[in-house]
């Protein structure tokens, strides 16, 4: 009896080594021959032989990417984070980032502010991929803001925080903090920062910070001076938005993005966008292989459906 069961196994056993080994031992995928499930798991790096191309390396199997959605307020369009939220849907990025600036707030009426939160979060939510928030100014002023703010989509009990990813750091500054009127406050955070930055400059292959206000410009110049000198200019990039006005600028050795508002007026002038200076909605679309960083950005409603044209635009076949 236990001799029947022990054949039927060692069989199965030996088909299944001699079945992995001849996967292994396979040649790599040629065009015009039929693949097997095995030799079509190749890595990248195989499969871009069959073109031949050998100009360059491939990504990484740590490549991700991630998109910034920037302002949406204040003046917020209607529909244009719907859409928003729809666009990146399609890009299936790893998680998705914000910058600031969701809600109109600006008010201590509770209530009014819990009603703006429920209105854009049951929108937010309709992301496929995780959300990051991070605190604009008028997603935490007045005070009766950041209290529900905190509440809602605080780290903690507090609006700054930070995660690693795939060997990168990702810290959420509050630089409505640095700039308010409650010192301790701003005193909580910069100890924070200074503790938090020191370590992921030791380990991070790249370090991401996300920060509502333009930190080089204004009144907010002497807190830039101060952060930078917890920044490691070989592996770090800074985002803002709050200007609603897209610009690049290397900011004391540092790559700083100024985000134009992915839903909110575009710069002075939201009835009338304008390209060459910056002022449209869009957001950012990040590829990050190796710790380095590709940044392109997207404006607002180019990102298209797959039926966009719909095929019964033309059905003859003449050019
Ligand atoms: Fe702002």
């Amino acid at each position: 009896m236990r001799t029947t069961i022990l054949i039927p196994a060692v069989a199965i056993l030996v088909v299944a080594v001699l079945f992995v080994f001849i996967g292994n031992g396979a040649d790599p995928v040629s065009v015009g021959q039929t693949s097997t499930r095995s030799s079509s798991c190749r890595t990248l790096a195989d499969v871009s032989k069959i073109a031949g191309w050998r100009g360059a390396a491939v990504n990484s199997p740590d490549t991700f990417r991630f998109v910034i959605l920037s302002d949406r307020t204040g003046k917020h369009i209607p529909g244009l984070w719907a859409q928003a939220v729809k666009e990146t849907n399609r890009l299936k990025p790893d998680f998705v980032m914000f910058i600031g600036d969701l809600i109109e707030g600006y008010t201590n009426d509770e209530k009014k502010v819990r009603r703006q939160w429920s209105h854009i979060d049951a929108i937010t939510q309709r992301l496929d991929a995780p959300f990051f928030y991070c605190p604009g100014n008028h997603d935490v002023m007045p005070d009766a803001c950041r209290k529900i703010y905190t509440r809602l989509h605080g780290v903690n009990g507090k609006a700054w925080y930070s995660f690693d990813y795939r060997g990168c750091h990702f810290l959420i500054a509050d630089s409505s903090a640095m700039i308010g009127k409650d010192k301790r406050l701003a005193e909580e955070q910069w100890a924070w920062l200074k503790k938090d930055l020191a370590g992921a400059n030791k380990v991070s292959d790249h370090v991401f910070v996300f920060i509502h206000h333009p930190m080089f410009s204004g009144k907010s110049k002497p807190h830039w001076k101060q952060l930078r000198t917890m920044l490691d200019a070989k592996k770090t990039t800074v985002f803002s938005g709050h200007w609603h006005t897209l610009s690049y600028d290397i900011q004391d050795g540092i790559p700083y993005y100024v985000l134009s508002a992915t839903a909110g007026g575009s710069g002075g002038a939201p009835a009338k966008p304008n390209r060459k200076a910056g002022e449209f909605q869009s957001y950012a679309h990040v590829v990050v292989d190796g710790g380095k960083a590709t940044i392109s950005f997207i404006p607002l409603g180019e990102v298209l459906p797959h039926d966009y044209i719909d095929r019964s635009v033309k059905t003859s076949a003449s050019p």
